[in-house]
């Protein structure tokens, strides 16, 4: 009487009663290149495993690390008994005026003219989320955008969920590990006007190779040429040299060059508020007007999504950023996880020397932020895996700040063992 078909179950004519599933098509999706990495740590049950994927400041004991001032920030918040309502749409203006102060610098002309608009959003991923979301409406010009070779993992879906094409430009040179300053300058040359380029401020993630300062103000000058609009990735001010205005300063010269950037900011790192999700989203515009406009639509964009930004995570920040004495002592945190992080990569190299190892290590020490790019083949970041039960990404980018005072000559001992 009942005809199976397909997934279905039909009548006599043809009409389905019953629906067994609606998703017999999904395909099974791999794991994320990066927060996979966790999931597979997590199952082994080996008591040297060691988590070197995702970026995520570990102290020497290998444990997650709040920092002082959070803890006192809260305390201080939870003492004034507020309130849970709801934050207006683009968040707190508390927080949104101090975090583009963090980026712009206090006296910077853009926020003293007012002619910016910060949005409070759900860490670096939502903000990138945003701007992309933005520009695919208001960009419209334009279709691709160019990331460095390589680039974090997350932007390509990041953009291309929110329709744009993704295209590169020469940044890593495998040779050296470092930057390819001229691949990287002639092949912006050749990028189509008014294209969107991502730039990644400081710390570059995963190859922890960053321009010099000579070097960035020639990629301005190049990006000024082909009319780019520049996307700012800031994810890691502080993390670089410890010195947060250090950090910025390229986005601030680009700024001072002309360049109307947009800019995604994230405090997961630099205050290590990973899970409270708290970040911003900054567009850089010619006068107040434009910024009023541009503002209006973000908060038209935002809205239909998730309606407006958690609080809680947005109120410890500002809270350390408004307070003289909290601020003080982020600073100095900061300053703190970027020296264990440099202390770790010169360990490195030290325990990879006694071992015995021949290789040149040089750009362990030299590479900066919280990434280094080992230059490890996939099936060597295998067999570390496998045999030693140390996992990172298979690019070969293990984070530093996984890496302790207890477990660096483990670590330099397998990476000897797959690489002799
Ligand atoms: C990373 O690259 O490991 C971090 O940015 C965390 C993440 O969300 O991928």
């Amino acid at each position: 009487y009942f005809i199976v078909k397909g997934f279905r179950i039909l009548d006599l004519y043809g009409l389905s009663t019953f629906v067994l599933s609606w998703w017999t098509e999904v395909q099974m999706g791999p794991p994320d290149p990066i927060l996979g990495v966790t999931e597979a740590y997590k199952r082994d049950t080996n008591p040297k495993k060691m988590n070197l994927g995702v970026g995520a400041y570990r102290n020497d004991q290998g444990k997650p690390y709040v920092l002082s001032c959070v803890r006192k920030a809260e305390a201080l918040i939870a003492s004034r008994n507020l309130d849970k309502e709801y934050l207006p749409i683009g968040g707190l203006a508390e927080f949104n005026k101090a975090c583009a102060e963090l980026a712009l610098g206090p006296s910077n002309e853009v926020l003293k003219s007012g002619r910016s608009i910060t949005v409070q959003t759900i860490s670096g991923t939502g903000s990138l989320r945003v701007g992309a979301n933005f520009l695919s409406r208001f960009h419209t010009v334009a279709r691709d955008v160019f990331l460095p070779k390589p680039s974090w993992g997350n932007h390509t879906p990041i953009f291309r969920d929110a329709g744009f094409q993704l295209k590169g430009y020469c940044y890593y040179d495998p040779k050296t590990c470092g930057f390819d300053f001229r691949g990287a300058l002639d092949d912006i040359l050749k990028i189509p006007e008014k294209s969107i380029i991502v730039l990644h401020a400081c710390a570059h993630n995963p190859t922890g190779v960053d321009p010099r300062q000579e070097q960035w103000r020639e990629i301005s000058e190049v990006i000024k040429k082909r009319n780019l609009l520049v996307f700012f990735d800031m994810a890691y001010q502080g993390f670089a040299s410890g010195d947060i205005d250090n950090d910025a300063w390229a986005v601030r010269y680009f700024i001072e060059q002309g360049h109307n950037i947009v800019l995604s900011q994230s405090f997961a790192k630099n205050m290590g508020l990973y899970g409270e999700r708290v970040g911003g989203f900054t567009v850089v515009c010619k006068d107040t007007e434009e910024a009023k406009r541009v503002e209006s639509q973000l908060k038209i964009l935002i809205r239909p999504i998730y309606s407006n930004p958690p609080i809680n995570g947005a109120r410890i920040a500002a809270t350390i950023l408004n307070t003289p004495d909290l601020r003080k002592e982020w600073l100095e945190e900061v300053n703190g996880m970027a020296s264990r992080i440099i202390r770790m990569r010169e360990q490195l190299v030290a325990n990879l020397k006694k071992e015995g190892s021949t290789h040149n290590w040089q750009h362990v020490t030299d590479q900066i932020g919280m990434f280094c790019f080992t230059g490890l083949k996939p099936e060597q970041v295998e067999r570390l895996t496998k045999e030693f039960s140390i996992y990172m990404t298979k690019d070969g980018r293990i984070s530093v700040a996984g890496v302790t005072s207890g477990n660096v000559a483990y670590l330099a001992q397998a990476i000897h063992a797959v690489t002799k």
